[in-house]
């Protein structure tokens, strides 16, 4: 049982809700083993198609890592907690389900980092994105350098870092960091909707799209063991050919019939 996240599957959706509403979420050392657990979960429950990652409370998404842990932490403990940082937010950008963000409020530093680790975003009128690291002497290390300027370019990037800007949900949504703005009511059921539609696709097609677009990010060695993008596309378009779901989704579309995939 967990501590400091909720967690519901329902429907093949399973959300997971950071829950310390009292400190707007912030991410702490148990929070972090706790979210990774849960994103264990969405990689290996066959029940689990995709998921959600939300705050508790009215307030906060994830107002950051817990600042109360930084103290006392030299050079070394402080690139060994951004590592764990990192290594989490990959086990979610490269999760072959989908992970989507509901931003119900903050999403400041560790807690922006984690909304763009996720495969893509919505947020409620309400919601307030930014790096404000260089208010403490700090920078982004749970990825944040680094996907901030893959999603809203590198002069954005820049400027949101260097002057610590926060950014309302329409800002948001004009720099591309959220797909969709709703109210606060209806976040989670529109997450769903389109989660909902997700699902009824061939879920190894989903999988590749991520693989491929993580790839299109960034040609990183961290996501292409060296490989282009253009490589790692011609290897998954070849892959999907070897499924019984490429099989069903073609054939059903020549029977003029509505698909049946398996996830084979
Ligand atoms: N780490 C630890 N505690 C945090 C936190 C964080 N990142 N963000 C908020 N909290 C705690 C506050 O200390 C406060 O705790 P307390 O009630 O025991 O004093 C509680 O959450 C509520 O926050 P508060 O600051 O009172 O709310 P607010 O509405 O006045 O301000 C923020 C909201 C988000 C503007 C403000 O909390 C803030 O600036 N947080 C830090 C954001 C940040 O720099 N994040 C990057 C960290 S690397």
């Amino acid at each position: 049982m967990y501590q400091t996240i909720l967690t519901v599957l329902e429907n093949g959706i399973f959300t997971i809700t950071i829950n310390r509403p009292d400190k707007l979420n912030a991410l702490n050392a148990m929070v972090l083993t706790e979210l990774e657990q849960a994103v264990d979960e969405v990689h290996n429950n066959p029940e689990v198609r995709s998921a959600i990652i939300t705050g508790s409370g009215p307030k906060a998404f994830v107002a950051g890592a817990d600042i109360s842990e930084f103290v006392g932490l030299d050079k070394d403990a402080a690139m060994v907690l951004a590592k764990r940082g990192q290594d989490i937010y990959f086990k979610i950008e490269n999760s072959k389900k989908p992970i989507v963000a509901a931003v119900n409020g903050f999403a400041l530093g560790g807690g922006c980092e984690l909304a763009m680790a996720c495969h893509f975003r919505l947020c409620s009128e309400n919601a307030k994105f930014g790096q404000p690291e260089v208010n403490l002497g700090l920078i982004p290390g749970y990825g944040g350098t680094q996907r901030l300027t893959h999603l809203v370019g590198k002069g954005k990037s820049m400027e949101l870092q260097m002057t610590a800007h926060i950014v309302d949900a329409n800002e948001a949504l004009q720099l591309g960091l959220v797909n969709h703005v709703t109210t606060a009511e209806s976040l989670l059921e529109r997450t769903k909707d389109i989660l909902t539609i997700i699902q009824s696709k061939a879920p190894i097609a989903v999988g590749k799209v991520i693989e491929c677009v993580n790839v299109a990010v960034v040609s990183d060695s961290a996501y292409t063991n060296g490989k282009s993008g253009f490589d790692k596309e011609i290897e998954a378009f070849g892959e999907c050919f070897g499924t019984e779901d490429m099989k069903e989704g073609t054939t059903a579309f020549m029977e003029k019939r509505k698909a049946n995939f398996k996830g084979r």
